[in-house]
């Protein structure tokens, strides 16, 4: 956008690899960006005081993890605002980017003024940020809207100038700047809030997506036990523009380093204010119940589970990413481990973080491709929807397969058309197809 920015990170490896041009996580564009204005425009650094007396803003951007009672771990942001406390000189706006329960600012705030900050050298500001892993980049630069959650116009001002190429439109006129929803003509809105509002409004978001998608995997069983078909119940459902067709698609569960944490944060803050919040109770029960039930299918489909050979696509949280955390693919391989299945699993991108917490052994393989992990497997599992799986060479699988069976969690696929290509195709909340060629399954 123009600006000079200072990375900081307490993790030397990290930032070491940062400053070596590696950038550590699979994300579009990332290389391209890092690449270009790497020692320009954007530079890595442990040292966050020199970090700090140098910038007018300082996002913060720590992890901030699910605790023991599902309460947000506040721990990482508390540390790192004492640190940059100790290093303020001159005004700064501090800007909190990490997702947060509603009150952090307060906290942080009296967490300056503890180490001795005068209130004249420092605001804070909420500015959730709603990217999407796998489409960070032009997810962050074409954002539907930005929130700024500040109790002081000067620091609302200093975020509205950040963001000014942005909302004038004038990033998207130039020659390099990254494809994406928003224009010159159509430029993304900026609303400013109290602090607090754009705390929960961020928290709100996510449960209310995390709601449509558990929303639409209990409706996905009721179409099951109905024989009806979810997909085109979804469709119905999504052209009402009230409702609108996005995260309608039912699976195996959402799952990832936000959407679990945040929706049991916003339940945490919800009982500690005393208000009854069931329904997000309700949300994360459909949620671990939808994997439990594929489970299920798959001992519907393979009968007993033991030394059965299976055969896995996908161990990312969802496709396009490399993150496995809390990822309902990992999850399941894990079940399936332990009632005695081996395994043979591919992930375009999420292998190696994978076996960090899945390490290969006598029962696990990490293959080579998507028909290496198919080879000889009693059946298939489709656990991330990965664009590429999509367009694998179907006769190919099926040639791979012991039996042609998969079993897809991510609804990728045409039941019609696996149908054609000889497999037994099972999928979420749409009637189960057998091979062509066997009529009497067909007809069950
Ligand atoms: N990942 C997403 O898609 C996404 C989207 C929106 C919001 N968020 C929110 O952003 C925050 C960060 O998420 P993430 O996925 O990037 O987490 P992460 O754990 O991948 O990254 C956090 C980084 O902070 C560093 N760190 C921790 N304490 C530090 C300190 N005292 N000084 C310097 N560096 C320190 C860690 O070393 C780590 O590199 C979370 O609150 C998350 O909810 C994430």
């Amino acid at each position: 956008m123009g600006h000079d920015v200072v990375c900081v990170d307490n993790d030397e490896l990290k930032v070491a690899a940062l400053q070596g041009g590696d950038t550590l996580i699979f994300e579009n564009y990332l290389p391209e960006l890092l690449e270009r204005y790497r020692n320009i425009k954007i530079r890595f650094t442990t040292d966050l005081a020199e970090a700090t007396r140098n910038s007018e803003a300082i996002f913060i951007a720590v992890g901030t993890p699910q605790g023991e009672t599902g309460d947000a771990d506040l721990s990482y942001v508390e540390a790192v605002a004492c640190e940059i406390a100790r290093s303020i000189t001159s005004y700064k706006v501090v800007v909190e980017k990490s997702t947060v329960p509603v009150y952090t600012n307060e906290w942080i705030s009296r967490t300056f003024e503890r180490n001795g900050v005068s209130p004249e050298l420092f605001d804070v500001v909420s500015n959730p940020e709603f990217l999407r892993e796998g489409t960070a980049v032009s997810d962050f630069l074409h954002p539907d809207r930005i929130v700024v959650g500040a109790n002081s116009e000067r620091a609302a001002k200093v975020l509205q100038t950040i963001y000014r190429p942005l909302t004038s439109g004038e990033y998207y006129s130039r020659a390099a700047s990254i494809p994406g929803s928003c224009s010159m003509s159509e430029p993304p809105p900026l609303i400013v809030t109290s602090t607090k509002s754009a705390e929960i409004i961020k928290h709100a978001s996510n449960a209310f997506l995390a709601l449509k998608i558990s929303f639409i995997n209990a409706v996905s069983n009721l179409c099951e036990a109905a024989d009806a078909n979810v997909q085109q119940v979804a469709l119905g459902m999504g052209l009402d523009r009230r409702i609108g067709p996005r995260f309608l698609s039912p699976g195996i569960g959402y799952g990832g380093s936000c959407f679990p944490k945040d929706v049991a944060a916003f339940r945490s803050v919800a009982e500690q204010l005393g208000i009854d919040f069931q329904l997000l109770s309700e949300i994360e029960k459909i949620n671990l119940h939808q994997r439990k039930r594929f489970l299920k299918k798959v001992r519907s489909a393979l009968w007993t589970l033991r030394e059965k050979r299976i055969g896995v696509l996908g161990l990312a949280f969802k496709g396009e990413t490399d993150d496995v955390r809390d990822s309902p693919a990992t999850d399941l391989v894990q079940m399936l481990l332990a009632e005695g299945c081996t395994i043979a699993a591919f992930d375009p991108a999420a292998m190696k973080r994978a076996a960090d917490i899945l390490p290969a052994d006598a029962n696990l393989r990490y293959a080579d491709s998507a028909y290496d992990a198919a080879r000889d497997a009693d059946a298939l599992l489709i656990l991330t929807d990965w664009k590429e799986f999509s367009s694998l060479d179907l006769s190919k699988l099926n040639k791979m397969l012991r039996y042609p069976i998969i079993i897809d969690g991510r609804n990728m696929f045409d039941p019609q058309v696996m149908m054609k290509n000889g497999f037994t195709y099972l999928s979420i909340g749409r009637p189960t197809v057998y091979p062509l060629r066997d009529l009497d399954a067909t007809s069950k």
